[in-house]
């Protein structure tokens, strides 16, 4: 059975069928966006992930007629009263510019001491049938933001966090130990019972 993920990130699918091979589900072949026909995608403008995961994956189900899983995830910082969250790919007010974007949260929290800069990564996944069935999920990381970047790995605001428990940067991870770990690799792992269930 084929499953669209409403993602043209060549690294969002191979993640999924990474876990979906690992966890032994048979039966279900990800197809990305661009192996469907096209349709317009509206703009992410809920105030939670769940909402935004949601619309997007109702969306790609009624355009396709495929079951649809589609992701919102973001950065909540405590000292920003949780803030990026979901606006956190354009913090900055210019969509996608990871370095404008960290640079702007770094600042924010210059004056911030070391015991008050917890944050976590989080990822809603929400998977949607053509039948209207609904399931939403969310998967955290929690960490520490850090003063200065550092590594080389991942995206976004990666080079600043710590996750609870490291002493690397999520930017110092490998893409493995990340995907293992990760706020995305959590969700995505929460949604397979609901995933397993269309195959039988
Ligand atoms: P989206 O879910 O693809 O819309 O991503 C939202 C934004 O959250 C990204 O542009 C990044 O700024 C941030 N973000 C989400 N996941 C991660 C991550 O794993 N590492 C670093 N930044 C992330």
């Amino acid at each position: 059975m084929k499953v669209l993920l409403a993602s043209r990130n060549a690294k969002k699918l191979g993640e999924l069928r990474r876990i979906l091979a690992a966890e032994g589900v048979d039966g279900i072949e990800i197809v990305g966006l661009d192996e469907v026909p096209s349709f317009p995608e509206a703009p992410e403008t809920e105030p939670t992930f769940e909402g935004n995961a949601l619309d997007k994956a109702r969306d790609a189900a009624l355009a396709t007629g495929l079951p649809a899983i589609a992701d919102d995830s973001g950065l909540t910082v405590e000292a920003l009263n949780g803030m990026p969250g979901v606006l956190s790919a354009r913090w900055s007010g210019k969509h996608g510019d990871d370095q404008a974007n960290l640079e702007l949260v770094l600042g924010q929290l210059t004056d911030v001491p070391d015991d008050r800069r917890g944050a976590a990564f989080v990822c809603a996944a929400a998977l949607v049938t053509p039948a209207g069935q609904e399931t939403v999920v969310r998967g955290e990381w929690p960490g520490v933001l850090v003063r200065e970047r550092r590594g080389a790995n991942g995206f976004g605001y990666d080079p600043i966090f710590v996750p609870a428990g490291e002493t690397r940067t999520s930017a110092e991870l490998d893409p493995a130990e990340k995907d293992a770990a990760s706020h995305r690799g959590r969700a995505l792992r929460l949604l397979l019972p609901a995933l397993q269930a269309l195959t039988q």
